[in-house]
């Protein structure tokens, strides 16, 4: 039996590191390849969504022949502004950025630290939490899906703690040594106490297939229940 089609959404993704500026030629970044998002991103698009990503400092990029609305970032406060002014037209957000936690609290704007025999010390200053601005800009109509990143041991209670203090609708668990690579164990949290386990080892681009599904149901199903489907 052929399967029916779901509904167009409209998706917004974040993918990729933060830059946060040390000097005019120096930044705080980590790791993050933004990999999965884009996955996330070229599989949303292919199923018809409609489908815009913000991506940060990383040398992916989508394929051209999908049809995706992109926007670059580079530091917390870019994604920041972006989605304050793009997602209140959009269904689905999924968090997929790893943004920095710090930034230096003085960026020379202009020039470079020179070496100092006595060494440096950076003031760092935390960033913004950004899916905790966006939760006065959120619809009840809206889903937000977050990632946590965490040591193996305790994974679980971390990530459940994220999603309740971020008003998540679900979030992805995944170990530290998902970064950079190109499988992912994760588990999936939804608000409620339900939890999927997804497949181990699974290719990023896999694993993007088999969250969409998911993060389609959560959408559909408050949409249903709110009468808007
Ligand atoms: N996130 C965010 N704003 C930040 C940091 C993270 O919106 N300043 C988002 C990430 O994109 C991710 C989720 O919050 O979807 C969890 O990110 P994580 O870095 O694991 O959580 P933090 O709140 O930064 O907590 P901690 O670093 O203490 O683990």
């Amino acid at each position: 039996m052929p399967e029916t089609p779901s509904p167009r959404l409209s998706i917004l993704i974040t993918a990729g590191p933060t830059h946060e500026p040390i000097d005019q030629v120096r930044y705080l970044g980590n790791r993050s390849s933004g990999r999965l998002g884009l996955a996330m991103a070229e599989e949303a698009a292919r199923r018809g969504h409609d489908t815009m990503l913000l991506l940060g400092p990383t040398p992916m990029s989508p394929t051209e022949t999908t049809h995706i609305a992109l926007e670059r970032f580079r530091t917390t406060d870019d994604l920041q502004s972006l989605l304050r002014a793009h997602w209140p037209r959009f269904d689905v957000l999924i968090m997929a950025a790893a943004v920095s936690d710090f930034r230096p609290k003085f960026p020379m704007v202009d020039g470079k630290i020179h070496r100092l025999a006595s060494g440096l010390t950076l003031d760092l200053e935390p960033t913004p939490d950004l899916l905790t601005d966006l939760a006065s800009l959120t619809r009840v109509n809206q889903t937000i899906v977050g990632f946590a990143l965490e040591e193996e041991s305790g994974l679980v209670p971390a990530a459940l703690e994220k999603m309740d203090r971020k008003k998540l609708d679900a979030i992805v668990a995944n170990p530290l040594q998902t970064m950079d690579s190109q499988t992912i164990d994760a588990t999936l949290l939804y608000q409620g106490g339900r939890r999927e386990i997804a497949p181990r080892g699974m290719p990023k681009e896999s694993f993007a297939s088999w969250l969409l599904d998911r993060i389609e149901t959560i959408q559909l199903k408050k949409q249903r229940e709110i009468g808007l489907g």
